[in-house]
């Protein structure tokens, strides 16, 4: 790569701000898994049936009789009568066929450890670990609740669930303890699988304390197991009803368990995820759909081929790191990386010295870290061989054209394709994105819905908006790794998803359109631009975070009235959360309250979602009705012209908060 020199940067700049449309690179389009765009023409005839392409990359127990199953609509269901396994699907159909000794799992820890699971080795600590779960009684249907950074040991874990038809829950292991009790209590969960501590620049944190806690908050009774990452760094106490996971494993080693049959429709797991109540949502994904469409779209969209090393840098925490860490990779049969820490540890190179020892070929990132690393410069990139790279792909938010461009061509030597993926923790996986080997990219579109998907923008009539024109993200048809419900909450599910755009009252399919709550524009050829949520919920470097819950975490600090939670734009994190407060009379507002705010929010939900300011004010601004006018305290925060303030029943109160800004209190 060409020296980082300002020349040479000026010259970038000027080539690339000006192109706008960037063609797939020939080598790869050579060799891409879809190289032909007739797909999009095929897909569009042969709908529903087309799905049938993702349920060939699974293998049946049960061939299902009926690719989807409409009839009760929005409770749509896809490869009904079918049944399959995703753990054999995951491992014994590829310790069978002849790929035993391929890495499915290539571990590096922060601080250098290496851990290599070939195909072989992950089936024994699966099946041994599947027998141990067992061993506490665990049995299909009961839900696993899995609060663990990342180690090899989540994936084990979640595989074995999936192995014995018992649904997994993964918490983030950056939320709190408190977060982790509200999500045990919502599913009920009984078993808990969790660590004594990780690394976080070169820190051993104590994991095993704050899970403790948070079983505290739990109102049943837990089995828990615990793994032991740190060895004698950290010495913790198993307790009551904790068992060790290494002895657990032991005492199984060599033992197969039958993976369990699993109705296509049986739930694989739960995973929780904010919305507009404080309430988080538990987002029910099923094993036949789910499974089938994450494989299908890591083959097409990320061009995995078996052989690959591919690299996902998100967290297992989040549904990025289930589909396309775990469950769409391994079901393909590939060698999928996995990092423990953070990327500027020790330096601003770890993971471009990564992508050069593990000779990466797909690296899946989000705009986030794109940013930082645009930050840091491109010294770090420059000092590894990144040759072995030969698609990149971002998810999780927007990402800007500049951050696009660099990405383009500092990591990808202008010869990878970028996949800039929309989709959710809902859709289970890649719903808008170019296909990599088919499609023109622009910068900061991720571009059109892929084959069989139904995305539209809309206005707020629900008819679609002229070419150019902003409006609401739709989905008009169902596809088969969509979301099922919510957990035990059907009602809720339509009301999130549903309603909006729906004739709820109606059998018929054609009158059930999903709204995902983002606003989006389309453009002549039909390339979608995802401009973010438009429910009250914020982005905060790709994670979504609920204000309410923000402000219900505010609200529970002594000394606070009432509080209001907005986004506003940040350089690297896309979004950061700022908090207006109102104090109760006899508090004093300050830097000793300020702290106690930030606390409470980090025990509450965790630090990412720790406000950048916190601005104590007499009022918030609200309409006649009394509704908070988040949309004032956003032009507040990010410096903008306020605008029209007439509506408001009290417009002094911006001028006054704006003082409290200017005076940094
Ligand atoms: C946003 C992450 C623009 C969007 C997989 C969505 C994006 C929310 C993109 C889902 C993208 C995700 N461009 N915005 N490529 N990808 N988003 O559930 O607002 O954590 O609704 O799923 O992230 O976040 P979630």
């Amino acid at each position: 790569m060409a020296d980082d020199t300002d020349d040479d940067a000026v010259e970038l700049e000027a080539r690339l701000a000006a192109q706008d449309t960037f063609e797939p690179p020939e080598s790869f389009v050579e060799q891409a898994n879809v190289a032909d765009d007739g797909i999009y023409d095929e897909f569009a005839e042969d709908w529903p049936d087309c799905w049938e392409d993702a349920a060939a990359l699974v293998d049946w127990d049960e061939p299902y009789d009926t690719v989807l199953d409409d009839s009760n609509p929005p409770f749509f269901e896809w490869f009904t009568g079918g049944s399959l396994n995703a753990s054999y699907n995951c491992l014994d159909r590829h310790v069978e066929n002849g790929a035993k000794n391929r890495a499915a799992i290539q571990w590096e820890g922060e601080l250098g450890e290496e851990r290599t699971y070939t195909y072989q080795d992950l089936y024994r600590e699966v099946n041994a670990f599947a027998a141990g779960l067992r061993d506490l009684g665990v049995e299909a249907d009961d839900v696993v609740t899995l609060y663990m950074p990342m180690i090899p040991e989540l994936p084990i874990a979640m595989l074995a669930c999936a192995r014995i038809g018992a649904p997994h829950s993964v918490v983030f292991a950056g939320f709190s303890a408190n977060a982790l009790a509200t999500r045990m209590n919502a599913a009920d969960s009984e078993y808990l699988v969790t660590c004594d501590g990780y690394y976080r620049r070169g820190d051993a944190l104590n994991h095993k304390g704050k899970a403790d806690e948070g079983l505290r908050g739990v109102d049943h009774d837990v089995e828990t197991v615990v793994v032991d990452r740190l060895g004698d760094e950290l010495t913790h106490f198993l307790g009551d009803h904790a068992h060790d996971y290494g002895e657990l494993v032991d005492r199984h080693e060599g033992t197969h368990v039958e993976p369990v049959s699993r109705d296509a429709e049986d739930m694989l797991f739960l995973m929780y995820t904010s919305g507009t109540t404080g309430e988080p949502k538990g987002v029910k994904h099923t094993t036949g759909g789910y499974l089938s469409y994450a494989a299908w779209t890591t083959q097409n969209v990320l061009d995995v081929k078996p052989e690959d090393t591919y690299w996902c840098a998100a967290d297992i925490g989040w549904i990025t790191g289930h589909s396309y860490i775990v469950y769409g990779p391994l079901a393909l049969g590939t060698t999928t990386v996995m990092y423990e820490g953070t990327p500027d540890y020790p330096e601003r190179d770890r993971l471009w010295e990564l992508v050069e020892k593990y000779r990466v070929d797909q690296l899946y990132t989000a705009p986030t870290a794109i940013r930082s690393f645009m930050k840091w410069g491109t010294e770090y990139p420059n000092r590894h061989d990144l040759s072995s790279l030969r698609l990149l792909g971002t998810v999780g938010e927007p990402i800007n054209p500049r951050a696009w461009k660099w990405y383009y061509k500092h990591i990808g030597n202008e010869d990878c394709p970028v996949v800039d993926t929309w989709w959710q923790t809902e859709t289970g996986g890649m719903m808008i994105t170019t296909l990599p080997g088919v499609g023109d990219m622009k910068p900061g579109s991720a571009g059109p819905p892929l084959p069989g998907i139904g995305a539209e923008v809309v206005d707020v009539a629900g008819d679609p908006v002229d070419e150019g024109n902003a409006g609401y993200l739709t989905v008009n048809k169902p596809w088969p790794g969509m979301l099922r419900t919510l957990y035990k909450n059907d009602e809720r599910f339509i009301d999130e998803y549903w309603r909006e755009y729906s004739d709820v009252d109606s059998d018929d399919p054609d009158d059930w359109t999903y709204f995902p709550e983002d606003g989006a524009k389309i453009d002549d050829d039909g390339y979608i631009t995802v401009l973010g949520r438009v429910d009250d919920v914020i982005n905060v470097s790709g994670h979504r975070l609920g204000t309410m819950e923000i402000e219900s975490a505010i609200v529970g600090v002594e000394g606070v009235a009432e509080a209001a939670v907005v986004g506003a734009d940040h350089d690297v994190k896309g979004e950061a959360v700022h908090a207006y407060v109102i104090t109760e009379d006899d508090a004093t507002p300050g830097d000793a309250l300020r702290e106690r705010i930030i606390q409470g929010v980090e025990d509450a939900i965790g630090p990412i979602a720790r406000p950048e300011s916190v601005v104590f004010t007499p009022e918030l601004p609200k309409t006649r009705s009394g509704k908070i006018m988040r949309r004032l305290l956003v032009d507040v925060a990010n410096g903008d012209d306020l605008g029209d303030t007439s509506t408001l029943r009290n417009p002094d109160v911006v001028e006054d908060i704006q003082a409290a800004v200017d005076a940094g209190d």
